[in-house]
């Protein structure tokens, strides 16, 4: 990939849940590779935050194992490794209580002209307190900011309450809500296709496009986290985040510039466009789901309750479809299908333009029919654009209509790793563009879509249907697309 690396200003970075999954999973191998490529100043310095008793080389030994587990080993050079280690310090803390804080300000004293970022990898319960804490501390410099980790909250209150919390403490343009989808290569790049290309603009409309279908389909089950999932759910742990962001940039008005307000301005208005789904639309326009034993990449899986092991019958959906729709001049008419879920058949987050019909066939009968053009967007794995068309079958037997798609494959066209989303989204909270991020708003008027079907499944006793892990969720699902004559991407081939 062919990009131009600026050093970014020295930093202190704090990292509270500095062993957990996500620091030793993603952060710490993000700010590796963005030392691999020396954007990393030599004086920054990163801080993990733990209950743990350990020692700034008892810290390193953990960063290093976690570097060698998720990371190839040829991208690890001991220069870059050294280099980066150095930068570790650990402080044992209690983030509610007073031990350790001492110890951090000392730290952190003397660096106040640096960027200082507090990146909160904790449970979202604990983004108020600590803030709080920074604050009694003094900790809250003129360059500090804040990153909160998904989820903010569970429902439109307790997000309000955080926001509240952390409001008091932080400006919002020093708080950065993660949205980690956001910083995806493909993701950005949706900007790119829909606003660095004319030829798009025009059908970007109800006139010319039938619906959309937005899957992000998982085949890992819940991986170990089933305390935090059985509590959230698909819909509060991908829709109400990832695929409604996915949903403004693909709805969204074109932004005047891509200066963060700009951008967030329209993505706000799209949600707040969404037309509720609440009452006995509900049962029409979602379908809840959770995973049975079957099997998925070849290896049979045990079902959700069984992963779980509580020994209780959970009603968390692993699953869920929605039809959305959104009410403006752009989209009347177009609903957008929403699609996620666990142990599916195949890793696939795509986005799917569905374009109209032809108005007109000249074509005999025998020549097939003309299937309406498709835009998929491969956000991951296999990156990339096709545009599928309909050709003349070649050979002399007559004029016969095939479909083919135009590929374009972003790993045969730019040979080089693509960065991980937490790579790009680290960079912008030290050079403070918050541009990727989610501001309060945005956060909100998501929650604000999404309790009323929360509300509903609730009231309705709607348990979630069964569905054996590798397929493509209950067939209530395939139900709900094919009621408006229409078929999932995957069935349509
Ligand atoms: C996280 C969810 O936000 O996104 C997980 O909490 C999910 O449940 C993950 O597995 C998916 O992210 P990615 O980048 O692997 O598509």
């Amino acid at each position: 990939m062919s990009s131009h690396i600026i050093q970014v200003d020295v930093f202190d970075l704090v990292v509270f849940g500095g062993t957990g999954d996500l620091a030793r999973r993603k952060l710490l191998p993000a700010l590796f590779y963005r030392e691999r490529d020396d954007q990393l100043p030599p004086e920054s310095r990163i801080v993990g935050i733990s209950r743990a008793t350990l020692n700034r080389k008892a810290y390193a030994a953990l960063v290093e194992a976690a570097l060698r587990e998720h990371l190839p080993a040829e991208h690890i050079d001991q220069a870059h490794l050294e280099r980066f280690l150095g930068r570790l310090h650990h402080v044992r803390l209690d983030v509610t209580g007073d031990r350790g804080w001492q110890e951090l300000t000392a730290l952190l004293s003397g660096a106040e002209d640096r960027v200082r970022v507090f990146y909160l990898a904790t449970a979202p319960g604990l983004f108020g307190p600590i803030c709080a804490k920074l604050a009694d501390a003094g900790l809250n410099s003129r360059r500090a900011r804040v990153v909160l980790e998904k989820p903010i909250g569970r429902d439109l209150a307790s997000a309000r309450r955080i926001n509240d919390e952390v409001g008091a403490v932080f400006a919002e343009d020093a708080i950065f809500r993660i949205d980690h989808y956001l910083g995806k290569e493909t993701v950005q790049n949706l900007m790119a296709l829909r606003f660095a290309n004319s030829l798009f603009e025009p059908l970007w409309n109800h006139s010319a496009i039938d619906h959309v279908q937005i899957t992000v389909a998982e085949t890992i089950g819940v991986e170990g986290r089933g305390d935090y999932y059985d509590r959230a759910g698909a819909l509060r742990d991908m829709v109400q985040n990832h695929i409604l962001q996915l949903l403004c940039l693909v709805a969204m008005e074109p932004p005047t510039t891509l200066e963060s307000d700009a951008v967030r301005d329209e993505k706000l208005k799209v949600l707040r466009a969404l037309q509720p789904i609440a009452g006995p639309a509900v049962a029409l326009k979602t379908v809840r789901g959770q995973y049975r034993a079957g099997a998925t990449n070849g290896a049979v899986v045990p079902g959700y309750d069984e992963e779980l092991g509580t020994g209780a019958p959970s009603e968390t959906e692993t699953f869920t479809v929605l039809k959305a729709e959104i009410g403006n001049w752009r989209w009347a008419g177009v609903p957008f299908y929403l699609r996620t879920g666990k142990r599916l058949p195949r890793r696939a987050s795509e986005i799917v333009i569905v374009f109209r019909s032809i108005p007109h066939s000249i074509f005999a009968p025998d020549a097939g029919s003309a299937r309406p053009n498709r835009l998929v967007v491969r956000l991951q794995p296999n990156e990339g654009v096709e545009l599928l068309l309909m050709i003349k079958d070649p050979g002399p037997g007559g004029m016969r209509l095939r479909a083919m798609p135009l590929n374009l494959s972003f790993a045969e066209a730019f040979r080089a790793r693509y960065p991980d989303a937490y790579e790009r989204l680290l960079m912008d909270v030290i050079r403070g563009n918050p541009t990727l991020f989610m501001r309060r708003d945005e956060v909100e008027a998501a929650w604000a879509w999404v309790e009323p079907i929360l509300a509903a499944w609730q009231e309705r006793h709607e348990t979630p249907k069964p569905y054996a892990a590798g397929t493509w969720g209950p067939s209530a699902a395939i139900a709900l697309i094919e009621r408006d004559g229409r078929t999932w991407h995957e069935d349509a081939a």
